[in-house]
């Protein structure tokens, strides 16, 4: 079923599975409230529920919640399909007081009966361990890592991990491209929000970067890195990023403080969405119905 979020994330991945597509019709009411009719039979069904919770996350998660009770009312049993599962940045309290807003999404699924959950590139392992019904992450990096390398003539490029949440990630980007990595250190000011980016020095003069990353929602990350490399004589710089959240003027901003490329996936459905993540949630998909 696609939910309203993704109809052509989830018009691929059915095609890509050879399944049909749930006979749903979504509307919304002139104030925004969602209205599901469903024309099919349910009972019995194993749905696959695609709905991606980019902004606005609260809405696309309620799309998500209205869909998923029905459907297992019904008796069908969901597995909800989140490319991009909003809120994974929240699972943590930083600082005293603070809500661990991802337990909380985990337990409303559970409550509306989803079974099972799979998604893309999950912020972090920490944030899986929240959930108490089977959830897997699959990784977008190799088809990332293999757009980035056949699309673009890059010249010794040098893949940067911007902080330490990203380090894994990027250094599986780098051993898939054949290029060496380094790590940055990023430090968030935990009330302002704003980022202090380090590195110890790198030899990237006559050389292209590329720095790989989770999500790019407002860019601070991304600028913060690039302004080191720039300073460090980088050639061209690239981003490579799962979710291409990017709000507001984001890309205006990086392409101004000197970031030459971005590319994501279709996660979220963005113009930088380059890599189709259907295609690595395919494959893991199929090994479960074997
Ligand atoms: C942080 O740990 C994430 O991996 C990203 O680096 C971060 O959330 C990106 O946000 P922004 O684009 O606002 O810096």
């Amino acid at each position: 079923m696609a939910g309203p979020s993704s109809p052509e994330f989830a018009a691929k991945l059915a095609k890509r599975m050879n399944i049909p597509l749930l006979a749903v019709t979504t509307t919304k009411f002139p104030d925004f409230e969602t209205k599901y009719r469903f024309d099919e039979k349910l009972s019995g069904l194993e749905v696959f529920l695609v709905q991606s919770t980019y902004p606005p996350a609260d809405t696309h998660y309620m799309e998500l919640f209205l869909a998923s009770h029905h459907l297992s009312q019904e008796g069908a049993r969901v597995h909800a399909i989140i490319p991009y599962l909003g809120y994974a940045r929240q699972g943590k309290a930083y600082l005293p007081g603070e809500i661990v807003s991802l337990g909380i999404i985990a337990h409303l699924l559970r409550s509306v009966g989803v079974n099972r959950v799979t998604t893309v590139d999950m912020h972090s392992a920490e944030g899986l361990a929240l959930f108490s019904m089977p959830i897997y992450s699959v990784s977008a990096i190799p088809g990332l890592a293999k757009y980035v390398k056949e699309s673009l003539r890059l010249t010794k490029p040098l893949v940067i991990a911007p902080d330490h949440g990203s380090q894994k990630r990027t250094d599986a980007f780098a051993s898939l491209y054949g290029a060496e990595s380094v790590h940055f250190t990023k430090k968030r000011d935990k009330i302002t929000g704003r980022i202090k980016m380090e590195t110890n020095k790198i030899q990237v003069k006559g050389r292209d970067a590329i720095i790989v990353d989770d999500v790019i929602t407002t860019g601070g990350t991304i600028a913060a890195a690039t302004e080191l490399l720039r300073k460090y004589g980088a050639g061209r710089i690239v981003s490579a990023c799962v979710h291409a959240v990017l709000l507001g003027e984001t890309l205006d901003k990086l392409a101004k403080v000197g970031v030459d490329e971005i590319i994501g996936t279709n996660t979220v459905p963005s113009k930088v969405s380059k890599v189709d993540a259907t295609e690595p949630l395919a494959a893991y998909l199929k090994t479960l119905a074997e």
